[in-house]
């Protein structure tokens, strides 16, 4: 948690008065929500925030931060997590069923940071899974085709509620185990050609930064 506040609020530094900013998913960026949310107040900050989840959509109004939206205005800077990056900083993102949102507000930003502690640093993707989300009606064929590039679906289940996980979207999530990822980029178009899936959580070459917090400090990784 020490790390990630560190990078979180870190992060919050990079924003500029006048900046809309995408707002990322997850209990790294939650600290980067708050820090920014400080800032705000105490130096007068004239900003907009641009979620990419009712979580972060929800805790941005609850701190004080306007909201606006991908059709009224474009993103300065977007600050997210991940769950991996590999040594090209390309990304598994999802493990907050988010990932679809988060890919439309990431990419949309001029720059795109990355906030995560050092254990989310791999040589290569595929320890975590990856998410797919899915439409409900395509969950049995979508599992189905996942298996000819080599991946073992699992669907999502909830914590605090029966049955499967249920999207922002409203759709169901597929966590797709792989033995490693060679080719982030090729991987990403091919489970995004599956009729049925909505996204994954694949972001290859979008990133422009990744802020790594070590127990020495903040390791930035560039392009
Ligand atoms: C949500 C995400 C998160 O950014 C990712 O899971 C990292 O979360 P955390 O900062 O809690 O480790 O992609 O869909």
């Amino acid at each position: 948690m020490e790390l990630k506040m560190m990078v979180g609020h870190a992060a919050a530094e990079l924003v500029k008065d006048g900046n809309v900013v995408g707002l990322g998913t997850g209990s790294t960026t939650r600290f980067f929500i708050e820090k920014l949310a400080q800032r705000v107040k105490e130096e007068n900050m004239e900003i907009l925030g641009v979620p990419t989840s009712y979580q972060s959509l929800l805790l941005a109004k609850n701190q004080g931060i306007p909201i606006t939206t991908l059709e009224e205005n474009d993103i300065d800077i977007a600050v997210d997590g991940a769950d991996e990056v590999d040594g090209n900083l390309n990304l598994i993102k999802g493990g907050g069923a988010a990932h679809t949102l988060e890919k439309i507000v990431d990419s949309a930003a001029d720059r795109f940071v990355v906030v995560v502690d050092d254990s989310k640093i791999v040589e290569y993707l595929g320890k975590f899974p990856v998410p797919l989300e899915v439409i409900p009606e395509a969950c049995r064929t979508v599992s189905n085709r996942v298996k000819d590039y080599g991946g073992l679906p699992s669907l999502r289940m909830a914590k605090m509620k029966d049955g499967p996980v249920i999207t922002d979207n409203g759709n169901f999530v597929i966590d797709v185990h792989f033995e490693r990822i060679e080719n982030p980029a090729d991987l990403e178009k091919e489970l995004n050609n599956i009729p049925g899936v909505v996204e994954n959580g694949i972001f290859a070459g979008l990133v422009d930064q990744v802020m790594v917090a070590t127990s020495k400090g903040i390791k930035i990784l560039r392009k």
